[in-house]
């Protein structure tokens, strides 16, 4: 048989094996086959010797003809199979996955970890106390004369058994310093009521964090130091503070502290109120009444304490104009955080 009827017998043979709608395994197989570096159309390419030299280079074309034929048809059915198997499964492959939303830390969580995490560099230590506190943690082992108004039904849930809900976490100060001898070095978060008018600015209950230092010669010096490390870590390096006179009955002096606004940077905007600072905490030099209802010798010991509400600080850090957006968990609200 001449090569060149050769030629035109491979495609025949090459026509007969497509003709049977092979599968896709088999597709492949075909294309090694005349394809393939040790395949049928190489070979015949190699057979070109055998041909007379006047028609060397007609071979030659022909073969090249052939091999692209046989690319071209194998090349459409590949595709063509490819795209049928994903629609004949009801698949579109183009679509996207299933995305799975993750779900982020509240806000306030946020908030408490960078706030524990800057007390846990200072050396401070993290405890806890119940949200159900006797009236003597919460008003008289601090101080609170029997007549104080904070103790008015306006202001205290009172539970039927003469419990409250604590006004605030300085009940722990005093399990703190009744479970333990000095140094005292903690903090103490934790969720606190008071029974108010709710508005923007006010809910029926909020979240504080506690500070309490007590050891020999603890200074007021301290409390000013430590202050001002905590808020230039928290709120950034160039903010100042100012300790305003204050009053609460479990310290003395007391002072409350103010920071440069964030946002105006001092010079008056809407969120300070044109006044160029910010109120974030309440503190002072424990009162030695208080080291007297806990059994210390405020001749011996002296210390500090300080209490910040966590929402007011979140509110101020990202911009929140509303306290009771922390409690409806709207996933739209929690979502930027
Ligand atoms: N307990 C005070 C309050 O709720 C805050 C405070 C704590 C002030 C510790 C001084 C020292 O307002």
């Amino acid at each position: 048989m001449s090569l060149f009827k050769k030629v035109d017998e491979l495609r025949s043979e090459f026509k007969q094996a497509l003709a049977s709608s092979p599968a896709l395994s088999d597709l492949e197989r075909i294309k090694q086959e005349y394809l393939g570096r040790k395949g049928i159309l190489n070979d015949l390419f190699k057979q070109i010797k055998d041909v007379e030299p006047a028609r060397k280079g007609e071979f030659g074309g022909l073969v090249n003809v052939l091999k692209q034929e046989v690319q071209e048809a194998i090349d459409a059915l590949l595709s063509k199979t490819a795209s049928s198997t994903g629609a004949s499964a009801g698949v579109d492959v183009s679509l996207p996955g299933t995305v799975y939303q993750r779900g982020s830390l509240h806000p306030l969580e946020q908030t408490l970890r960078d706030i524990k995490s800057i007390f846990h560099r200072l050396g401070f230590s993290v405890a806890e106390g119940p949200e159900i506190e006797t009236q003597w943690r919460n008003f008289d082992a601090l101080n609170f004369p029997p007549e104080h108004p904070a103790r008015d039904m306006q202001d205290t849930f009172f539970l039927n058994n003469g419990s409250v809900l604590r006004t605030h976490t300085s009940p722990v100060q005093i399990r703190l310093m009744m479970d333990e001898k000095p140094p005292i070095r903690s903090i103490m978060p934790g969720r606190v009521y008071r029974n108010e008018a709710i508005d923007a600015g006010h809910y029926c209950l909020f979240h504080q964090v506690e500070g309490l230092y007590v050891d020999k010669n603890v200074t007021h010096g301290e409390l000013k130091a430590t202050l001002e490390l905590f808020c230039r870590e928290y709120f950034g390096s160039d903010v100042k503070l100012r300790f305003r006179p204050s009053f609460f009955p479990f310290t003395e002096p007391s002072n409350e502290v103010d920071v440069t606004c964030f946002l105006c940077g001092g010079k008056g905007c809407r969120v300070c109120k044109q006044t160029g600072w910010l109120e974030i905490l309440g503190c002072g030099m424990v009162d030695p009444n208080v080291f007297k209802s806990v059994g210390y010798d405020s001749e011996e010991y002296t210390g500090y304490a300080f209490g910040m509400g966590i929402e007011r600080i979140a509110m101020l850090k990202y911009g929140i104009n509303d306290i009771r957006l922390f409690f409806e968990n709207d996933v739209r609200f929690l979502k930027q955080f």
